[in-house]
Parts: C-alpha cells; structure tokens; sequence
C-alpha cells in the first residue's frame, strides 16, 4: 500500500449547467470517505483544478472514473507521485469555488487574474492549492 498524489486540471463541458458542481463535490466527499481519499477542488472560469491522494490503486482507478465523467473534458493531468504525507488529510474533498473577488489571489500563480489552471506550472497548481488549504 502507497501513497500517491494526482493533481489534474480540466473544464467544464459547456452546457454543463454549475449546480452539477455541487453535486459533484457531495458524491465525492461522500465516496472519497469510504475510501480514504482526501483532497481539494477548485472551480473557476470554468475549469477545474483537483488534487486527490490516497491509496495508489485507488487513486489509478479513482482517476480513470472521474476522466471518463461526462461533465468535463480536456483533462490534463499537472503531476503524479508517490508520496510520504497527506497534505490535505482534513478534507474528503475540499470544495472551492473561485470568482471574481480573487483575481488578485489567482493573478499571484499565473499571468492574468483568469483562472486557468491548464497554463499554470505544476508547482504553481500546487501552491496555490496550499495557500486554500490554510
Ligand atoms: C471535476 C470532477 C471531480 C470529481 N471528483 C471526484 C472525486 O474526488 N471522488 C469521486 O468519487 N468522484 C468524483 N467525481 C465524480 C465521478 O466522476 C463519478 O461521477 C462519481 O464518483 C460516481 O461514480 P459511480 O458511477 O461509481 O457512482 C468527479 C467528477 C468531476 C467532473
């Protein structure tokens, strides 16, 4: 049993209408539970950045699922590896939706106050992730 951590981005399909979000976001926190999976979603302008650790099995197949869920598209995974610790071992699936009252906070990880996480560095993806932790 390893560890492994995978963060991707990807977008939503158009036509996909936001309430899907929060659907996701509660059969993931809910799913995510019973297999000690924890991890963050971020969603905005809408693309998605996530990050999920656990298991490496679980992790693999977890992914393979949420690629093939027809609620986004153009899934780029940003990194993978093994890992010793959790950096997200308080949430199941932290949610956070981004919007116009952080362009400042995205403009400090990218080149323009517009989220778009597929153009980040994969360092960058991740900070940003742990500033949204604390
Ligand atoms: C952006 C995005 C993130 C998702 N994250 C998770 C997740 O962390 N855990 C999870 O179980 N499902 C997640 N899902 C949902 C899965 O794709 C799938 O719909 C859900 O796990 C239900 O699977 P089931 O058919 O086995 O019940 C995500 C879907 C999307 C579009």
């Amino acid at each position: 049993m390893k560890l492994a951590r995978l963060i991707y981005s990807s977008s939503l399909k158009p036509h996909v209408d936001h309430t899907e979000i929060k659907k996701i976001h509660e059969v993931a926190e809910e799913q995510n539970r019973k297999l000690r999976v924890t991890g963050m979603l971020i969603f905005g302008n809408e693309n998605f950045l996530q990050a999920i650790e656990g298991d490496r099995d679980v992790i693999n197949s977890l992914y393979d699922k949420i690629f093939h869920d027809p609620r986004h598209h153009q899934l780029i995974i940003r990194s993978y590896q093994e890992i010793n610790d959790r950096k997200f071992n308080r949430f199941a699936m932290k949610l956070i939706l981004l919007t116009q009252a952080n362009a400042q906070f995205v403009l400090q990880f990218s080149t323009s106050e517009l989220f778009n996480p597929s153009e980040m560095t994969s360092e960058s993806a991740l900070k940003m992730m742990l500033a949204l932790r604390d």
